[in-house]
């Protein structure tokens, strides 16, 4: 069931509360691929409803050349989803999610303003305030983010701690190609020199080191890099190739590596 208009959503809620159905809920921007199906595939384990929006942001777009190619085939996407059996496909006019323009929003001002956040201004904020829109508008028991925006996640489940929001937010593990290129909606974008350049992105942040060691691996390949950085016992970069923008991370043991200089016990 395709839903665009937010009463009618609303009343299916209703119906689904009062019939005592437990609600899982998948925010995506479209183009689906395995990695956002993983979610939903959990999702749908999880509760007796499915709930998959599927909604371009605009507002989390720093790059209107971004925000304009970002790839949209709704027709795919909803038999994906009805596949998947998801019950409900809400797919909103961004017009009704933004009825008051872009007045009212979401800013965390710490941890969002590094990595993604200091490469593409504004973009948490965009993200956060579309989230907390739609857990409004979906009122989920649990949503599904992938590790995959890994700073992202960490953001949302901020939001919900600090904003005391009801819905459990429930990470979910990276699903990437045979060749460990991590699944992106924008790797349709790459053409096949690119795609081949994307997969050792992926295999150097695979083999870990510093993140001064896996920068330089990078640089060595030709590869223009924004950030290589631990954190959160996390190895998090985000570079771009042919034009595409692609972040991933890995986990990547404490972020203080213990001091190996120092004289060893006979
Ligand atoms: P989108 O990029 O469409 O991703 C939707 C969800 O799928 C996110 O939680 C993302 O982390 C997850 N995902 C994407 N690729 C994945 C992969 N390879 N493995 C596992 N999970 C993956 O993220 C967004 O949309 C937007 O910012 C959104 C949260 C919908 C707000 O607009």
């Amino acid at each position: 069931m395709v839903i665009d208009d937010l009463d009618v959503w609303r009343s299916q809620r209703d119906e689904w509360r009062s019939a005592g159905h437990s609600v899982g809920f998948v925010p995506t921007m479209g183009a689906l691929h395995e990695g956002h199906l993983s979610l939903v595939e959990r999702s749908v384990a999880e509760n007796d409803r499915t709930v998959v929006s599927i909604l371009v942001n605009p507002t989390q777009f720093d790059e209107q050349g971004d925000l304009d190619s970002y790839p949209r085939d709704l027709e795919r996407d909803t038999s994906l989803l009805e596949r998947a059996d998801v019950h409900a496909v809400l797919v909103p006019d961004p017009d009704a999610i933004y009825r008051a323009g872009y007045r009212y929003r979401v800013t965390e001002t710490d941890r969002s303003r590094s990595l993604e956040g200091a490469c593409r201004p504004g973009h948490f904020d965009g993200v956060l305030t579309v989230v907390l829109k739609l857990l409004h508008i979906v009122e989920p028991g649990r949503a599904y983010f992938g590790e995959k925006d890994w700073q992202q996640l960490e953001l949302v489940r901020g939001m919900a701690d600090a904003l005391f929001l009801d819905t459990r937010i429930i990470g979910c593990p990276i699903v990437r190609e045979a060749d460990g290129l991590a699944m992106s909606s924008r790797n349709v974008r790459l053409d096949s020199f690119a795609r081949a350049r994307a997969a050792e992105f992926a295999s150097v942040l695979q083999v870990g080191g510093s993140a001064e060691q896996v920068r330089s691996r990078l640089e060595d390949l030709g590869i223009d890099v924004d950030y290589v950085e631990r954190r959160g016992g996390r190895l998090l970069a985000a570079v771009r190739i042919g034009g595409v923008r692609l972040i991933d991370n890995v986990s990547a043991g404490p972020d203080a590596p213990p001091d190996i200089s120092s004289p060893s016990v006979p």
